[in-house]
């Protein structure tokens, strides 16, 4: 993390501490502001919330939005939920992690792309769905996912 991250990190531990209840709000903070939980960070609050750091952990592994790696340039999200599943979501998955060369939950070393698995994106309509940052793209193959990247890169 660097000196602004550390400084915005003060800031949004400082602002909860003492309050009850405060790691999830910290957390989803944190989050935000980041785009993901940096190790350090975990650490941080951990002492200075004074929770011990396997319950900061267990709580940030636990939820599935908060996310220990940062996200690509390119957020892929590849719709699981029921709708997108049984219309072939994991071959689109798939299909992104071969043209990509990562795994889900990764990112590409360049920083441009990251890939997760996510529940309905409520365009059960367009199955399988995939969301791109905020675009939503529906009926996706193994075709169009080759092309969508092609085009982004
Ligand atoms: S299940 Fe995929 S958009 Fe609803």
């Amino acid at each position: 993390m660097d000196s602004t991250q550390i400084r915005q990190l003060n800031e949004i531990i400082s602002r909860w501490t003492g309050k009850p209840g405060a790691l999830m709000p910290v957390l989803q903070e944190i989050q935000e502001k980041f785009g993901y939980i940096p190790e350090d960070a975990m650490k941080e609050v951990s002492a200075k919330l004074n929770i011990p750091l396997p319950e900061v952990y267990g709580v940030v592994t636990f939820y599935h939005f908060f996310s220990l790696k940062p996200k690509g340039k390119y957020k892929i999200q590849v719709c699981e939920g029921t709708a997108c599943y049984v219309k072939g979501a994991k071959r689109v998955l798939e299909k992104f992690e071969e043209v990509l060369g990562i795994k889900v939950g990764d990112v590409t070393p360049d920083g441009k792309f990251s890939i997760e698995s996510v529940r309905c994106i409520g365009a059960c309509s367009h199955a399988p769905a995939v969301m791109i940052n905020d675009q939503v793209y529906g009926r996706m193959n193994s075709e169009k996912v080759s092309q969508l990247i092609k085009t982004l890169k």
